[in-house]
Order: C-alpha cells, then structure tokens, then sequence
C-alpha cells in the first residue's frame, strides 16, 4: 500500500473509533498491578438479621434488602466478596445479578477433591456452578474442628487449580502469642500452606491472606494497629521466601477479628493491610457498607501504593 494510502486508512480509524463508529481497544487490566482492596463478609452459619425468614420469597427478598444496603457503598473501588453459608451462594447470586451490584459471592469452605464420595462436603466446582468465585480455606474455626495443615494446604491449590480466588486464613491462639510461639506458628501455617503452589505461584489478586488472630474472633477484642502491623509485615516476609519478591509485594493481606464499622478506618490505615474479613458485622448491609466504604477511604488517603518491576 502507498504511503499516501497508508496514512488515509490510519487516519479514518482514528476519527471511527473517537467518533464511536469502531469501537475502542479493549485495555486490559494489568495482571501484576497490586490489586485494589479487599473486603469480605463472612457470615458463617448466620442470616444477616434481613434474612431471618423462612420461605424461599421472603429470603428472597431479604437479600435483596441486604444488597441494597451494601450497595450504598463504592463497590467499583474495593472488591466485594460475601461468603455466606453454601445454601444461599445461589439465590445470592440470583439477588447480586437481579440488583446489578457489583458483588462477588464465595464459599466458606470446600473439599480438596473435585467429586466423590464426600457426604456433605461441596467442591470447587460446586461453587463455580453455584457462581461463587472466592473460597476461604483453614479459618481458625475449622481448624478447630479438626482441620489438618496438610488439608489447609490442598484446599488452597485446589481452589487456585480451579481458578477460584481464596482467602487463606493464619491466626495465632492467645496461649501462643503469650508464650513467644507466634511467629513459628504463622510461619509453619503460611509454608505448608502455600507450599504445593510454590512451583506454580497465583497471580497476586488470585490469593489473600487474612490474619485473624484467634483471641481477636468473635471477642469484641481487635488486634491493636501495631501488632497487626508487625504480623502483616512478617507475612509478606513469609510469602516472599514462599513465592517471590512480587507475590509478597502485591499479595493482599487482609485484617479480621471483631472489625466493625467504628474500627474498620484505623485498621485500614495500617500500611501491609489490604483489606478486612468481616463476620458479625458483616451481618447487616449498612454495617458492612460503611466498612466497605472506610477501606475506600483508606485507600485514597495513603495514595497507590508504590509497584516495583516484576522480576
Ligand atoms: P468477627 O469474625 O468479625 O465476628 O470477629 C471474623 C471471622 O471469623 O472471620
């Protein structure tokens, strides 16, 4: 073609696309740009109290009522994830995508295995085929019943093999903390789960590690900023030896234990966390759209984070 020609043809699907007649190129998104928070809900064996009702409608309705309520938050800006119990990820999902809001939906537990003879347990694929997105593997609460390093460990790769984003709970029990095991606790809990995806490491807005320090749960008691801090600074340490320099970079680390709307600003603040994952207050949709809403506002006051060169 001429250069005449060239140049014409060039100059044409400039004015087509700014004139909307083409459309434009699509950008995707950087998948090593440190992702933007994130804020769960877990409601564990809960209704929020909008869903205390007993018939499929009138659950129905309630969740919408919960979603209104949450969506009075800036969902564009912190990624949303509601983990409620694997009975209602689907008529959820039915309510975020009636609602139009922009929520993801988990589960808050699943079995390593992708089928078989396991009564009662759900899989990865269940939860995709339910629209749940998100997995939260080794909660403290599980462990408590019995769940094994080595399970922690498998359900995380399974979940990342099935291309769900999972949220790896580590936390330390107060007898650990007071007699200085604290650190050799998370450092096992963090190593041996991470260990079988060492090989083949996520991309980091595929894998959260929320620190839920056990005495901090449920207790009304929250971990104080300086002792988050110090744990979330080691955990990116810990991931960083796992995995990379990156991964422990851009990995986002999330708080939990007795977040409320009144604390969730400060804990926020504190610079390693990246988000929060949220149980009772998370109960109501008001309530956890002003802590969706003080992780926004966290985020804006300490500016992008820096992003170094992926090596
Ligand atoms: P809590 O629970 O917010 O009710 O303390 C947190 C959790 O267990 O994830």
């Amino acid at each position: 073609m001429e250069l005449d020609r060239l140049v014409e043809v060039l100059v044409e699907r400039v004015l087509a696309r700014l004139e909307g007649r083409l459309p434009l190129p699509s950008v995707r998104p950087d998948p090593w740009a440190k992702p933007q928070p994130l804020v769960a809900a877990n409601w564990k064996m809960s209704f929020p109290k909008e869903v205390a009702t007993q018939t499929p409608a009138g659950v129905k309705e309630a969740l919408a009522e919960y979603l209104s309520g949450v969506c009075e938050s800036p969902l564009e800006r912190v990624d949303t994830v509601v983990f409620p119990p694997a009975t209602l990820i689907a008529p959820l999902a039915e309510a975020v995508s009636e609602a139009g809001v922009a929520v993801e939906l988990g589960a808050q537990n699943m079995h390593p295995a992708e089928s078989g003879a396991h009564t009662g347990e759900i899989s990865a694929p269940l939860i995709r085929a339910a629209a749940g997105r998100w997995v939260i593997v080794g909660h403290s609460e599980r462990r408590a019943a019995s769940e094994s390093e080595d399970e922690v460990a498998a359900k995380v790769k399974a979940g990342l093999d099935a291309d769900l984003g999972v949220i790896l709970c580590v936390g330390e029990k107060l007898d650990e903390r007071e007699r200085g095991a604290m650190f050799g606790v998370l450092r096992l809990q963090l190593r041996s789960a991470l260990a079988p995806t060492a090989l083949r490491p996520p991309l980091p807005a595929k894998l959260a590690i929320a620190y839920e320090p056990v005495w901090a749960i449920g207790t009304g008691k929250k971990a104080s900023t300086d002792q988050i801090a110090e744990v979330a600074a080691f955990v990116r340490q810990v991931v960083s030896e796992v995995y990379d320099h990156a991964r422990g970079e851009r990995i986002r680390i999330l708080y939990g234990g007795s977040v409320k709307p009144e604390n969730a600003l400060e804990v926020m603040e504190v610079g390693d966390i990246d988000g929060l994952l949220v149980g009772g207050a998370s109960l109501a949709g008001d309530s956890f759209a002003r802590i969706v809403e003080a992780a926004d506002q966290a985020k804006r006051g300490r500016g992008r984070s820096p992003v170094t060169e992926v090596r």
